[in-house]
């Protein structure tokens, strides 16, 4: 580990042999922003050798030339430490673009001589990594046409070809299961990397190592310890430019909750693994959603909650409500925010509240897990505090362990002290690791770290097919509610903490949502 230092130096066990990265989509949103950009920062890195090669492919005619130029404005906008000069030309000499239609067969046999024939011109031997980084519904599609040109080694070789996949992935369980089936016969499951980018945030990975690389922690995780576990994904921006279409038929519940959330969800919940490694993580975060039941019995209006946000002025700006978005129809009932209450019903954890929720146009961007434990069993200091005639009474605040994933990367634990003074006054404090003070290097892109994994054959930070239909089989019964006509989601202004009924949820066992900004 580097502490106060430059970034790792690369360890050349870990180096991965020169390869292709074939991405389709390339003229997309996706590309620019995250892709090329942790390519980039993979060769500046030391991770991506000299003789890889980069194709961008898309229906639009585009020279070479002009891809370069488009990529370099990227980079500019989205690594944060400047390309120079020579960092760059190494780098945008590995990078072509290639045009072809997923509906013409011939661009793909142009398609596939052209990568061999450059492959060659550069040494390579023909191991590839295609990027689906299309709209979902040219998944297979996709697939099919690498196929029918030949692209899709089979049997003993097929290590030579890892397609990742974007989300969506299916839009309900029977979506996703069709999905899986068409791409099954294709490829194998050990060739499909389904891309969940919150599992390459550093924060997010670190929340296994600080819970099972730690003795003293771990052993109160569980229904005698813990109270309830708070997770909340909150964006302060709305729909940007262009997502309308997609937002619209998506809604937070498939766009962040499913995926992200519940992919926390399994990170925290999760029984410690035999090995760290890819398919014994992975079977332990199974059990995770197998065991994920409703918080309560009922109809889904007794656990789940719709939010949209209205108009509103926030920091004295006036900010649209859903409804008046780009390409956002007026009597759209599409939610923007969802809070449910969901039990694990397994021996750690039953009878434990995790209350999740994620939105838009929420108060303040922060995701972050708060495990809040039980109260002491006995209140033996609390203390009555007056100024003038106004007296309020102080109590030692229950003990509460926080994981901060965004915007700032750091864990604290709460707890109460002796405020100093002639009396047995409690004073809550929080005890704070801040990874930037501490390591005062730049974290690793999410991107970056899930790319070199898909380079290296390393499966553990990608959701497995039984994974996502677990995560499926729990969201489709509240997509179901919610697609019934009388079903309309809760307006909340935007620049809030989201609908009053997300505050009922839990005030009615006496709990009450973080407000992160306080
Ligand atoms: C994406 C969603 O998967 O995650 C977006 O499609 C959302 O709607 C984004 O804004 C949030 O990711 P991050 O890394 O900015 O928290």
């Amino acid at each position: 580990m580097t502490l106060h230092g430059t970034p790792e130096p690369v360890d050349q066990s870990q180096a991965v042999e020169d390869m292709t990265v074939i991405i389709f989509g390339a003229s997309g949103d996706l590309t620019a922003r995250k892709l090329i950009p942790a390519l980039f920062r993979l060769r500046r890195n030391g991770y991506l050798g000299d003789r890889s090669l980069i194709i961008g492919v898309a229906r639009r005619e585009k020279s070479d030339e002009q891809f370069r130029s488009e990529m370099r404005e990227a980079i500019r906008q989205h690594v944060h430490t400047p390309a120079s000069d020579e960092l760059w030309a190494g780098f945008a000499e590995r990078l072509h673009y290639m045009r072809a239609d997923l509906t013409e067969p011939d661009d793909f046999a142009r398609l596939r001589e052209s990568v061999e024939a450059k492959e060659e011109e550069r040494g390579l031997t023909g191991r590839r990594i295609v990027y689906l980084a299309t709209a979902p519904e040219l998944f297979a599609p996709s697939v099919e046409a690498l196929e029918s040109a030949g692209m899709i080694p089979h049997t003993d070789d097929r290590d030579r070809l890892r397609v990742v996949i974007e989300k969506p992935f299916g839009h309900d369980l029977e979506s996703a299961q069709n999905l899986s089936r068409e791409l099954g016969r294709m490829l194998a499951e050990d060739q499909i990397y389904r891309i969940d980018h919150y599992l390459g945030k550093e924060t997010v990975q670190n929340i296994l190592l600080f819970r099972f690389g730690n003795a003293i922690f771990e052993p109160l995780f569980n229904r005698t310890h813990v109270d309830h576990v708070q997770i909340t994904v909150a964006e302060s921006q709305g729909i940007e430019g262009g997502r309308g279409g997609y937002y619209d038929k998506s809604g937070a519940l498939r766009d962040v909750l499913q995926n992200h959330v519940l992919q926390l969800l399994c990170l925290v919940g999760m029984e410690p693994p035999a090995l760290f490694q890819g398919e014994y993580i992975r079977d332990e975060k199974l059990k995770v959603l197998q065991a994920l039941a409703p918080g309560r019995s009922g109809p889904v209006s007794s656990w789940a909650v719709a939010g949209q946000y209205a108009a509103s002025a926030v920091n004295g700006e006036r900010v649209k409500a859903y409804v008046d978005e780009e390409r956002i129809p007026a009597d759209s009932n599409r939610e923007t925010f969802v809070a449910v209450e969901v039990r694990l019903d397994n021996w750690r954890w039953a009878g434990v509240p995790f209350y999740l929720r994620t939105g838009k146009r929420l108060a303040k961007r922060v995701t972050e897990i708060a495990i809040q434990f039980k109260h002491p069993p006995m209140n033996l200091f609390s203390t009555v505090e007056c100024e003038g005639t106004m007296c309020d009474l102080v109590e030692a605040r229950p003990n509460t362990l926080i994981f901060h994933i965004q915007p700032d990367e750091s864990i604290s634990l709460s707890f109460s002290v002796k405020r100093p003074g002639m009396q047995y006054q409690v004073q809550p404090v929080d005890m704070d690791f801040d990874y930037s003070e501490s390591f005062q290097i730049e974290l690793p892109e999410a991107y970056e770290r899930l790319l070199l994994d898909v380079m290296r054959g390393d499966s553990t930070l990608f959701t497995r097919s039984d994974e996502l239909e677990a995560a499926w089989r729990f969201v489709d019964p509240i997509l179901e509610a919610w697609e019934k006509p009388a079903h309309r989601p809760e307006l909340y202004p935007a620049g809030t903490w989201g609908p009053k009924a997300s505050d009922e949820l839990l005030a009615r066992s006496g709990r009450a949502w973080r407000r992160p900004e306080e």
